[in-house]
């Protein structure tokens, strides 16, 4: 099963970054083409039924399978960027972290109004960062079809964060 294979490829690092954090490093997926390739695949069935027009991905990991998911489906692919990163003119979004704040950008003609975005990150934990990406895809005027994620941290609830957005959520390897 797909999602036995990803828990089994991941690798969980403790204490990083920093003391009481388990860390899943993704980076052993990324060497395993055929596992990425099948990853593609599962997203691509699970969102069959959805209507999009763009994929928006989280920097920097939502940007990995992000990028290839858009890809594989002739979609265009929409960078979402920490601060200060993103060359054009932007739209940003602040957003709490356990200690202070961070700001999130997009491109200001990153789509029209109207658009249905699917929102892509590879990890979903307490929810906040792609709260913000919502927020901010909402400032854009474009309308949020729904959520695909590598992985949930399904213990710390962030996909009920989610629902006033979308109820569509899709993720591969769930932590309970
Ligand atoms: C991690 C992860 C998600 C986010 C999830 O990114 O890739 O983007 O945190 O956390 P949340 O649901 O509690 O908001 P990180 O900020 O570590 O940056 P990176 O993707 O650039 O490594
Ligand atoms: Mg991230």
């Amino acid at each position: 099963m797909l999602e036995n294979q990803i828990k089994n490829v991941i690798r969980d690092i403790k204490d990083f970054p920093k003391p009481g954090i388990i860390f899943k490093d993704i980076t052993p997926i990324l060497k395993d083409q055929k596992l990425c390739s099948d990853i593609v695949d599962e997203f691509v069935l699970q969102i069959k039924d959805l209507e999009f027009d763009a994929i928006a991905g989280i920097e920097s990991r939502g940007f990995l399978f992000g990028l290839m998911l858009a890809n594989k489906l002739n979609k265009p692919f929409i960078p979402i960027r920490k601060s200060g990163k993103l060359p054009f003119k932007t739209i940003q979004q602040s957003y709490d972290l356990e200690y202070g704040s961070a700001i999130i950008e997009i491109h200001e003609d990153a789509f029209e109004p109207n658009s249905k975005i699917l929102i892509h990150d590879d990890l979903l934990a307490t929810g906040g960062t792609v709260e913000a990406t919502s927020l901010l895809i909402q400032k854009m005027k474009g309308e949020i079809a729904g959520y695909s994620f590598l992985i949930s941290l399904d213990f710390l609830n962030g996909k009920e964060k989610l629902r006033k957005f979308s109820e569509n959520n899709f993720s591969l390897a769930n932590y309970q």
